[in-house]
């Protein structure tokens, strides 16, 4: 068993980055669960992710976020793949830095777009430009808790596992 298995596994990055597919396909090859934190979130919560940005607001659904990563920070062995913005609270970093192994999934905001089907379910993907914008805004944040990087460009999500795995 790979060591860092022992402690939650998170996974970081951008909308788009892969967090979510490349997690299932670790958890089928690793035998260990995985958990979508927004999935985990709106199941708890009853809402859509999209509903609780309209109705509540941003700064709300980061408050709901935070009890989400504290619940799932004390499960493991677990992979979770967190919301693009988890690194976003101080209080979030503390537990990602903390509690768990960080893996950080680089994208760009054209593949990151090229790869989301859907963005009525991801209220804050506006445009290319703001994508960009917000990615470079959250690099030095996503950075500040990685203890592996791992650039998904061009890669399938196969290839993007087996990477993670040699890191783990
Ligand atoms: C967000 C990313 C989304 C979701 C919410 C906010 C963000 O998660 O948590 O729409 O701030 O980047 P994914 O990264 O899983 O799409």
């Amino acid at each position: 068993m790979v060591s860092e298995l022992a402690k939650p596994v998170f996974f970081v990055g951008f909308m788009g980055a892969g967090k979510t597919s490349v997690a299932r396909k670790l958890a089928r090859t690793c035998g260990i669960a995985s958990v979508d934190m927004d999935t985990y979130l709106e199941r708890r919560e009853g809402k859509r992710v999209r509903e609780l940005f309209a109705e509540a607001g941003e700064d709300a659904f980061r408050a709901i976020e935070t009890d989400v990563l504290r619940e799932l920070a004390e499960k493991e062995p677990l992979l979770v793949s967190c919301g693009g913005g988890a690194v976003l609270r101080p209080e979030n970093r503390a537990i990602l830095a903390e509690r768990g192994y960080v893996v950080y999934l680089q994208v760009t905001a054209d593949e990151a777009a090229s790869r989301i089907s859907d963005v009525s379910t991801r209220p804050l993907f506006r445009d290319l430009d703001t994508a960009r914008a917000t990615i470079e805004a959250r690099l030095p944040l996503y950075e500040d808790v990685a203890d592996a990087v791992v650039d998904t460009s061009g890669k399938s999500v196969a290839a993007i596992a087996r990477e993670v795995r040699g890191v783990l």
